[in-house]
């Protein structure tokens, strides 16, 4: 039976509106669905619809005959909007149990498909260091790669003929519009040049962690002309450097994951800090194995120091109220040894044979809360 024949099919029976009302009942009880029973609705009910039609014809009739058959007519209305509505509720409940049975996902079952894509050791150190030094109240800051040499040298005690500038292979970059030496941009040496940009832009109290990359003329199987470090800058009125030696020990015993760690600081030189140290951690090393943690030797992981009056003083802030300590790390080296990866330039050769051994599976994040390293989570 075609929708279109409703009405049709009902006008044959419109006599009897006994007939007529189990007839539209018996449809409205079979209607497959929400669609099939708007059709029916329409056509009896509709501005067009039957039912609508015969009320229109009341008036031409007695005063006797239209009460009564009005009656009728409203009787059989409200019976088939009740059927109506009671279908419509149930085809819709219907509908929805069956949705929702359809979509059941089983949270269990392994991802399909299994991701490919694996995180970069460099990266998930990135996240790890992120994530150590956020949990302390850390900011994440960032400068340009290509930088002047105001902001890479000479605002961190630098001056151009200082003999620590010969320290760094630095990559020079012309100055279109200046044939001066001085103006030559660099490649940023190290990631020191964002404690400028952070005090020129902030008022302390300042922590920001910097990490990024730097470039130097060098190339072995520890060294490669791009790398990573991570600039540390923590300034207020009364940081000293007992707060620098917790602060540092407590990032190595989370980065490391070992809680008894052996650290020192031995008394070294930059420009940049007054006085100036070294951090090592303690290790073994034997022939083909290094331990971190414990053993007699020792290695060193990063320079630090009580940031330098004169590049307070070059950042804008008045060393008289203001004091703070810096601290520089390579993480490319920590990302060798912390995850037993023997030759850093393999890091930068875009292998996707070697990422899919040394890199990480992307749902396994770094947190101090959820687990640093998920070494379970190591992709090989
Ligand atoms: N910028 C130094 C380097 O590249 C590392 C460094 C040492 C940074 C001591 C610091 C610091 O902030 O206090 O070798």
């Amino acid at each position: 039976m075609g929708t279109d024949s409703f009405n049709f099919m009902y006008e044959e029976n419109m006599e009897n509106l006994q007939d007529l009302q189990n007839k539209i009942l018996t449809d409205i009880s079979s209607a497959a669905n929400l669609k099939k029973l708007e059709e029916i609705r329409v056509s009896v009910l509709g501005k067009k619809g039957l039912i609508t039609e015969k009320m229109k014809t009341l008036g031409s009739l007695s005063m006797e005959d239209k009460i009564a058959l009005g009656k009728e007519l409203n009787l059989l209305k409200t019976t088939i909007e009740n059927t109506l509505n009671e279908r419509k509720q149930f085809l819709e409940n219907q509908e929805l149990n069956h949705r929702l049975a359809n979509e059941t996902i089983d949270v269990t079952l392994p991802i399909r498909p299994e991701t490919q894509g694996r995180i970069h050791p460099i990266s998930k150190i990135y996240e790890e260091i992120v994530a150590i030094f956020g949990e302390m109240g850390f900011e994440v800051a960032e400068g340009p790669d290509i930088e002047d040499q105001f902001h890479n040298f000479n605002a961190l005690n630098m001056p151009a003929d200082h003999p620590a500038r010969q320290m760094q292979d630095t990559f020079y970059i012309n100055n279109p519009n200046s044939p001066n030496v001085d103006d030559s941009f660099v490649i940023r040496t190290h990631t020191s040049p964002v404690q400028i940009r952070t005090m020129e832009k902030k008022h302390p109290p300042i922590r920001i962690i910097a990490p990024g990359r730097t470039y130097r003329s060098d190339y072995d199987a520890t060294h490669t002309p791009m790398f990573h470090q991570v600039e540390g800058l923590v300034i207020d009125k009364t940081t000293t450097m007992a707060h620098l030696k917790g602060c540092l020990y407590d990032f190595v015993r989370a980065f490391f994951e070992i809680d008894n760690i052996k650290v020192r600081y031995r008394p070294s030189y930059f420009p940049f800090t007054e006085p100036s140290a070294e951090m090592d951690i303690g290790c073994r090393k034997s022939k083909d194995e290094l331990k971190i943690g414990e053993g007699e030797d020792w290695l060193e992981i990063l320079g630090c120091g009580m940031v330098h009056p004169k590049v307070l003083a070059a950042g804008g802030i008045d060393p008289n109220e203001y004091q703070g300590f810096a601290f520089g790390m390579g993480f490319d080296r920590l990302a060798m040894l912390k995850y037993g990866i023997p030759d850093l330039r393999t890091f930068f050769e875009s292998d996707i044979r070697w990422l899919k051994y040394y890199g990480f599976v992307p749902l396994d994040e770094s947190s101090m809360t959820g687990g640093l390293s998920n070494n379970g989570g190591l992709a090989r």
